[in-house]
């Protein structure tokens, strides 16, 4: 039984390093080292499957095995994370009326649906208070409309932090007299009083004013009252003139 859940698993792992380069059109590399611990774990299945007890040469191969397992697996992390991580550039979403006041809300869509879905919920929310809400994806070259009075940003967190494509465009954003929040996604709620500090100097250190953050949690799902609660309290310290209220 066993040899069949290892096999399954390196076969993801060898699917996922041979498929995610593809689809997300990365430098391309060819990689069978899964092969290794593959013929390992089947040598000594067929070597030792009709003679049962404790060998030498079985457990070193299942040393062996363990060490390339262990390797292919980093591997594979490591290959979804880039494809997490890449840069993307989606066609920017329009929220609200025209003559309403500009927000511009970059956030970095990860691999799930959820950092989008929690950015929409709160761009519709701002829009329903009369403002006029743009949401884009960070790349290279992305340019905040100068007219914009408030910029939200935000990304999925992995591993305590948000991702690279969010990190680089703050590293180049001019926020100078922009009202700024921030919005983390995670499977948990990572918006506390370290994670109001951090990303209140960041913004500070672009030249932003921080207004407030919030942390959506995929295992908790989103919930309107949440949502509806954050954008109020954003409405009041973006002000209420030229909106709705
Ligand atoms: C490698 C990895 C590390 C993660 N680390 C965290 C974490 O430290 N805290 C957290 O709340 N969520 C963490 N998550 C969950 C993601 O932040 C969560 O799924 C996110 O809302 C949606 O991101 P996604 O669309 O890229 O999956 C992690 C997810 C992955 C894949």
């Amino acid at each position: 039984m066993a040899v069949f859940i290892f096999t399954g698993i390196l076969v993801l792992c060898q699917i996922i390093i041979s498929v995610f380069p593809l689809l997300y059109h990365l430098p391309y590399r060819h990689n069978y080292l899964t092969l290794i611990p593959l013929a390992i774990l089947w040598a000594n299945w067929l070597i030792y499957h009709n003679n049962p007890g404790v060998h030498v040469f079985g457990i070193v191969l299942w040393v062996f095995f363990a060490f390339f397992s262990l390797f292919m697996v980093l591997t594979t992390t490591s290959a979804a994370l880039v494809g997490a991580d890449r840069e993307r550039r989606d066609e920017p979403l329009a929220l609200g009326t025209g003559a309403g006041r500009g927000v511009v809300m970059v956030y970095h869509p990860g691999f799930s649906g959820f950092p989008k879905a929690a950015n929409i919920a709160v761009a519709e929310g701002l829009a329903a208070e009369g403002m006029r809400v743009t949401l884009c994806t960070p790349y290279s070259g992305l340019e905040i409309d100068s007219r914009a009075e408030v910029v939200g940003l935000s990304s999925p967190v992995y591993g305590g932090t948000i991702r690279p494509p969010l990190t680089a465009f703050l590293g180049r954003a001019d926020l100078k007299g922009k009202k700024c929040f921030v919005i983390l996604t995670g499977w948990f709620n990572d918006w506390n009083a370290e994670a109001d500090k951090k990303y209140r100097k960041l913004v500070e250190s672009r030249g932003g004013v921080f207004i407030g953050g919030m942390g959506f949690s995929q295992l908790a799902g989103l919930k309107a009252e949440d949502t509806r609660a954050f954008v109020g309290a954003l409405m009041e310290k973006i002000g209420t003139a030229g909106s709705k209220r």
